[in-house]
C-alpha cells in the first residue's frame, strides 16, 4: 500500500493536500506580470520566516546548491575559512569551501553533542589578524538530531568581522532563527523540509555586510552568482533563469499556509513533537544519541537498540509497517536510526509510527512492552489537552 506510507525521515517530509492540489495545476509561464508578483510576493514572505530585511533570493536547486552559492560567492580561494562541524552536513561546508581553493580549518566537535560556543570564542580571539574570512555553522544537524546553539555561536565571534554562514535546510521554521536580531550574514533553507513542498528550491539570505564581500570575490560563477539573482529580484521581481516554476506556486500556498499557523505556533508545535517522540523513545527502553536539552526539534536520533542492525529497522518498517524513518549517516551509519518530526506532521503520525516501531523491534526480537511508547505519548497528549 505505497499510497498510505508516511515519510517520518527528515526531508522529504510529507505533503499537505491544499499543496498537492496546488502542485496539480496548470503550467505557467515565468516571464509574466502574474509571475513577477508571484516572485515579489513569496520573496516578501520568506523574510517573514527568516525574520529579516536582507533580501532573500529564490534558487532552483536542492539545498546544497544553496551551501554552494554560499561558498562561491563570499569566499576567495586561499580565504582562511572555520568550519564548526559536528557532523555529517558539517562536514559538508567543509567540502564544499575546499573544492573552491579555501584554506578550511575545521573544529570537529563530538557527533551527537553541540559545537562548542567557547572553543569557537577563543579560536577567533586568536585570530588577531583577522584572517579568518568566514565561519560556516549547521543549525540543525539532521545526522545526528542536534539542534545547534546558534545565537551562542554567533555571540561567541564578538567583534571578528568573519562572515557568520548558516546551514538552517532542516531547522528554518522548526526551531527559532532570528536572523537580523541573530546577525546571520548567510542563511540557507530548503523546500522540503519544514516548508512540506517536495525538494527543489532553496533559499539564502544575504546581508548587507555579506554584499560587499561578494562584490570582493574573485572566482568563477554563473548559475549560483547571487549578484545576477539579486538583481533581478529588485528590478524586475523575476529570476535570471527559467525557476522551478510549479513549486513556486506551491510555495506561495505553503507561505500561506505557514502565516495562518504563525511562526510561533509553528515553533511550539515543533518543540511538543520533540518531546513526545523523546518521550516515547525512553520509555521503550531506548535511549536517545543526544541529550534533551541539545536535541533537534525536526529529527530525533535513537541508538541501535539491543545490537540489532539499523538497517533492519527501517526496511521492516518501511515495507512491512509503511512509515519511512531514516538510518544513521557518516561515522553513526549503523550506530543510530532517526524519526523525523518535521513539517506536515500530526501527533496521530507520531503515535502511528512509535506503534510500528514497537511492533517492528518486537519483530526483530526485542523484548518489547507493547503500547508502553504509545500509552507515554497518549498521557503527554491528555496532559497537554491535545
Ligand atoms: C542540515 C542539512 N544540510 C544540508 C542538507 C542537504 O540538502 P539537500 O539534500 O537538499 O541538498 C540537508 C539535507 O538533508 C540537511 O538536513
Amino acid at each position: 500500500m505505497y499510497e498510505k506510507q508516511c515519510l517520518m525521515i527528515p526531508g522529504p517530509t510529507n505533503i499537505p493536500p491544499r499543496i498537492l492540489r496546488t502542485l496539480g495545476a496548470p503550467a505557467v509561464g515565468h516571464r509574466t506580470p502574474a509571475f513577477n508578483d508571484l516572485i515579489k510576493d513569496v520573496s516578501a514572505r520568506l523574510q517573514t520566516i527568516y525574520q529579516t530585511t536582507n533580501e532573500v533570493l529564490l534558487l532552483t536547486a536542492s539545498g546544497t546548491g544553496a551551501m554552494e552559492a554560499a561558498v562561491a560567492n563570499f569566499v576567495n580561494a586561499g580565504d582562511k575559512v572555520l568550519v564548526m562541524e559536528n557532523g555529517n552536513f558539517g562536514e559538508r561546508w567543509g567540502k564544499i569551501a575546499g573544492r573552491y581553493g579555501a584554506e578550511v580549518e575545521v573544529i570537529s566537535g563530538p557527533w551527537g553533542e553541540q559545537a562548542s560556543p567557547q572553543v569557537l570564542r577563543e579560536r577567533m580571539k586568536k585570530d588577531i589578524q583577522q584572517e579568518i574570512k568566514a565561519v560556516f555553522v549547521t543549525h540543525n544537524e539532521t545526522s545526528t538530531g542536534i539542534l545547534n546553539d546558534i545565537k551562542a555561536l554567533r555571540d561567541a565571534m564578538q567583534d571578528h568581522p568573519a562572515l557568520f554562514i548558516v546551514d538552517a535546510i532542516s531547522g528554518m521554521a522548526v526551531s527559532p532563527l532570528p536572523v537580523d536580531e541573530w546577525q546571520l550574514d548567510v542563511v540557507v533553507s530548503g523546500s522540503q523540509k519544514a516548508y512540506m513542498l517536495p525538494p527543489g528550491l532553496a533559499f539564502i539570505s544575504v546581508s548587507p555586510k555579506a554584499w560587499a564581500v561578494s562584490d570582493q570575490v574573485t572566482g568563477p560563477r554563473f548559475y549560483f552568482d547571487l549578484r545576477a539573482a539579486r538583481k533581478s529580484l529588485l528590478e524586475k521581481s523575476t529570476t535570471p533563469y527559467t525557476p522551478a516554476t510549479s513549486l513556486i506556486v506551491a510555495l506561495q500556498e505553503t507561505l500561506q499556509i505557514m502565516q495562518e499557523e504563525g511562526l510561533e505556533n509553528i515553533y511550539e508545535r515543533h518543540a511538543f513533537y520533540k518531546k513526545l517522540v523523546r518521550t516515547a523513545i525512553k520509555a521503550l527502553g531506548l535511549e536517545p544519541l543526544t541529550s534533551d536539552e541539545a536535541g533537534s526539534w525536526a529529527v530525533t536520533a535513537v541508538k541501535r537498540p539491543d545490537e540489532i542492525d539499523v538497517k533492519k529497522i527501517t526496511k521492516l518498517m518501511r515495507d512491512k509497517h509503511n512509515v519511512l524513518i531514516a538510518g544513521g549517516q557518516g561515522q553513526l551509519q549503523t550506530e543510530i536510526f532517526r524519526i523525523g518530526h518535521l513539517g506536515y506532521v500530526h501527533v496521530n503520525d507520531i503515535i502511528m509510527t512509535i506503534a510500528a516501531l514497537e511492533r517492528t523491534l518486537k519483530e526483530l526480537g526485542m523484548d518489547i512492552q507493547l503500547g508502553q511508547g504509545v500509552a507515554a505519548v497518549q498521557e503527554l497528549l491528555v496532559q497537554a489537552g491535545k
